[in-house]
């Protein structure tokens, strides 16, 4: 199994005297073996984003173990994490939001290469951006403009090729086709599908889009209110969802 979570709960307190709790995870188990094509369904607040930070170690959970090829990562100090990080890597939904304003395509995407020191010099840098930034689709006018300069569609290519350059086992994406137009949202599932179909990776797909899942997942778990509340191959819950959420979800689609 490449990736396991038992039991975690993510809980938050408020109130005056900080007695109130609030599961935004509860409870959740999965596991995701290697290769895989994983997806999490679910409408907004139901713990999606906080499970997938739980997992990339940016939350720690109240309680519960993330296993990662067998090893508990919850408790993982910075050093580890930051070799650990070349493993596992993320894509947001607003990936222009995780640029500097003030780097340039280039830089952006060159920067993974300089924080894990991969090129050994200033040409073979450039090699690695242009081959990357190809291979995702990038064009090479894009290279000197800023992150605001470019359409949502190019950012995402290129939060997916800065993900690449370090080779991730495991990349999670967390909706990162739902603040774009249909035509480009369908460009980047396919160009994820390419990749997990060339690269030893394994996807976890967060959506609320049911199409979107069902377009690239081999299995999901349906989460409401923290909980996961279904899970099974993409075609058997779709074909007879058992959970009264799942089929509400289901028939509500267009
Ligand atoms: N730092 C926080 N403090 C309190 N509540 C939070 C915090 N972060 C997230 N939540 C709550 O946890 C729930 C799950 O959030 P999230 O994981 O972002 O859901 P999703 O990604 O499925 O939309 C939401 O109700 C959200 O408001
Ligand atoms: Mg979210």
């Amino acid at each position: 199994m490449l990736l396991e979570l038992r039991n975690v709960t993510k809980t938050y307190w408020s109130g005056v005297m900080r007695n109130k709790a609030f599961h935004a995870v509860k409870d959740v188990n999965l596991e995701i073996g290697e290769r895989e094509i994983f997806g999490i369904i679910g409408e907004s607040g139901s713990g999606k984003t906080t499970t997938c930070k739980i997992i990339m170690g940016l939350l720690k959970p109240t309680s519960g173990a993330v296993l990662y090829q067998g090893e508990d990562i919850t408790k993982l100090g910075k050093a580890k994490w930051h070799e650990l990080r070349k493993s596992i890597q993320m894509i947001f939904q607003h990936p222009q939001m995780t640029f500097n304003p003030r780097s340039t395509v280039y830089s952006a995407c060159a920067e993974p290469i300089r924080i894990y020191k991969l090129a050994k010099d200033a040409d073979e840098e450039r090699e690695m951006v242009l081959g990357i930034l190809d291979r995702v689709g990038v064009s090479r006018d894009q290279l000197e403009k800023y992150p605001h300069e470019i359409s949502g569609g190019q950012a995402q290519r290129l939060s997916i090729a800065r993900t690449l350059l370090l080779k991730p086992s495991l990349l999670i994406c967390d909706e990162p086709t739902s603040m774009l137009d249909i035509s480009v949202q369908a460009q980047i599932l396919s160009l994820l599908k390419e990749i997990h179909g060339k690269e030893n990776l394994t996807l976890l797909y967060i959506s609320h889009n049911l199409d979107v899942v069902a377009a690239i997942c081999d299995r999901i778990a349906v989460m409401k209110d923290g909980e996961i509340v279904e899970m099974g191959n993409t075609d058997e819950v779709f074909s007879s969802p058992k959970h009264d959420y799942t089929k509400r979800l289901l028939s509500a689609r267009i």
